[in-house]
């Protein structure tokens, strides 16, 4: 999910500030004024007094968008009751793990793809070994063609030898909106006549609903539900045949879940190769972990993975140290709240600085080290924390609808892809409304003997 606000400050911001002012202060930027609160007892205070309809944050500019072109809300504008009823239609199939294991054989395809691109590509250059620059998050972030396969019974074909234009037309304009989405936050309207950041944000939501919907399915699986046939399908399917959205609302709530899946699996699955590349222990024994649950040739099913702890643990310790979402929002709508024993009325903005939450000494000892064990029940390494202290989805009504479908796509992809091999050079991470590495990871991938 994005989280389009800029008043939340940076990363290393929460950090340095939390040493400053403690784990509760107050910012203002312009108009902006939101209570930050970094420890994972004060977190969990807000989400706790969230109320049944909670809201991340006001998202002006994304509703005016969708004022301005005529569309539905969809989950991010919409508030109470409304967003309720989207939610509690998306959320069965999305959800349910019995309902996710049906995704499995798709999403196993994809990382099939994935496998052979990564081949495809390590045999291309210059070494044979080193796949540089933009390839190895290109490669990744592919994955998303996993919920695009699952949404649409069809591919967004990031895996093909050349790239449909559709695809990367639509990647382009999630990018652009979400860096723009921070800057039109911020700026006041009269700029929007000289300054190119609103048209460019409108282009770029325009590109997604045309790529992301009716470059899809306007004209072939809606027109035949519509026609009351019988079609055979998974998610989109599922929602044009329920009856309990609007063909708007199913057109954005598409665009919503596809938005999702681009940068969050495919970052979280850069950091989590990159550190197994600097990390042969860690690395061994995620290996021998899969083996023993899935000798030879054999591909991971959804029942295995309750057998497969460590690499559960590679991917909670990576969310961990480079949550998707470093700060998350909530912003008190029916009551007033208590929080640290303070008051605050009615339409208070929190933030919840959750990156500072998860990178606390005082919670995870060493936490700039990448320590999957510290995750593991009954290992000597791991130790009681704060349930709240590391929540990269979200808890509650409001959180990650596409959690599950991401664990799966992550756990199938890093099992798959951990029979190759390790090394890269330090890359910090950034923030770009989600946290993304500041430069390409550089991985050499060998062929396991
Ligand atoms: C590593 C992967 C991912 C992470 C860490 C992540 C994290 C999050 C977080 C923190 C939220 C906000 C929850 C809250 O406010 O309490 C969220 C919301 C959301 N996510 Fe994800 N996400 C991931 C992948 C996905 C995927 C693959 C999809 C699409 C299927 C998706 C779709 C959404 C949507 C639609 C929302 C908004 C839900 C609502 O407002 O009701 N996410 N995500």
């Amino acid at each position: 999910m994005k989280n389009p606000a800029i008043f939340f400050s940076l990363p290393p911001t929460q950090v340095e500030h939390k040493k400053l002012y403690g784990p509760i202060w107050r910012s203002r930027f312009g108009p902006f004024d939101v209570v930050n609160v970094a420890s994972p007892e004060l977190i969990s205070q807000v989400i706790r007094q969230e109320g049944r309809y909670p809201v991340r944050s006001e998202l002006p500019h994304w509703k005016e968008y969708r004022d301005m072109r005529g569309q539905a809300y969809g989950l991010h504008v919409d508030k109470g009751l409304q967003w309720y009823r989207i939610r509690s239609v998306l959320n069965p199939k999305l959800l349910k793990l019995e309902e996710v294991s049906a995704y499995a054989p798709v999403i196993h395809q994809v990382v099939g793809d994935l496998l052979q691109h990564i081949e495809r590509l390590r045999l291309r250059s210059q070494d044979h070994t080193t796949l540089c620059v933009v390839l190895i998050v290109q490669c990744v972030l592919s994955v998303p063609a996993g919920i695009s396969s699952i949404l649409f019974e069809m591919r967004l074909g990031c895996l093909q030898e050349e790239i449909p234009k559709d695809t990367l037309k639509f990647i382009a304009a999630a990018n652009d909106m979400l860096t723009l989405s921070e800057t039109v936050l911020f700026l006041p309207l009269w700029t929007r006549n000289v300054l190119p950041f609103w048209k460019r944000f409108v282009q770029a939501w325009d590109n997604l609903v045309d790529v992301g919907i009716h470059g899809r399915f306007d004209h072939n699986m809606d027109a035949q539900v519509l026609a009351g046939k019988q079609v055979e399908g998974m998610y989109l399917t599922y929602l044009l045949s329920c009856d309990k959205l609007t063909l708007g609302e199913v057109y954005i709530s598409i665009t919503e879940l596809l938005l999702g899946g681009v940068d969050t699996t495919s970052n979280t699955l850069s950091w989590a190769l990159y550190h197994l590349a600097r990390d042969a222990a860690s690395q061994d024994r995620l290996y021998r972990e899969i083996m023993s649950v899935c000798p030879g040739r054999l591909q991971p099913r959804s029942k295995d993975l309750s057998r497969m702890p460590y690499l559960k643990a590679v991917i909670k310790e990576t969310l961990r140290m480079y949550p998707v979402v470093p700060g998350n929002g909530r912003l008190t709508v029916d009551n007033e709240v208590v929080v640290d024993n303070y008051w605050f009325p009615k339409k208070t903005q929190f933030h919840l600085c959750h990156y500072a939450a998860s990178h606390d000494e005082g919670e995870f000892v060493d936490a700039e080290c990448f320590r999957p064990e510290r995750w593991l029940r009954g290992d000597p390494e791991s130790y009681q924390h704060h349930p709240y202290s590391s929540i990269p989805f979200g808890v509650g009504v409001r959180a990650c609808v596409g959690k599950r479908v991401a664990e799966l796509e992550m756990y199938f992809a890093l099992s798959r892809v951990n029979k190759r091999k390790d090394g890269a050079p330090t890359t910090e991470p950034k923030t770009r409304t989600l946290l993304i590495p500041s430069k390409p990871i550089n991985l050499r991938f060998l062929p396991r003997a």
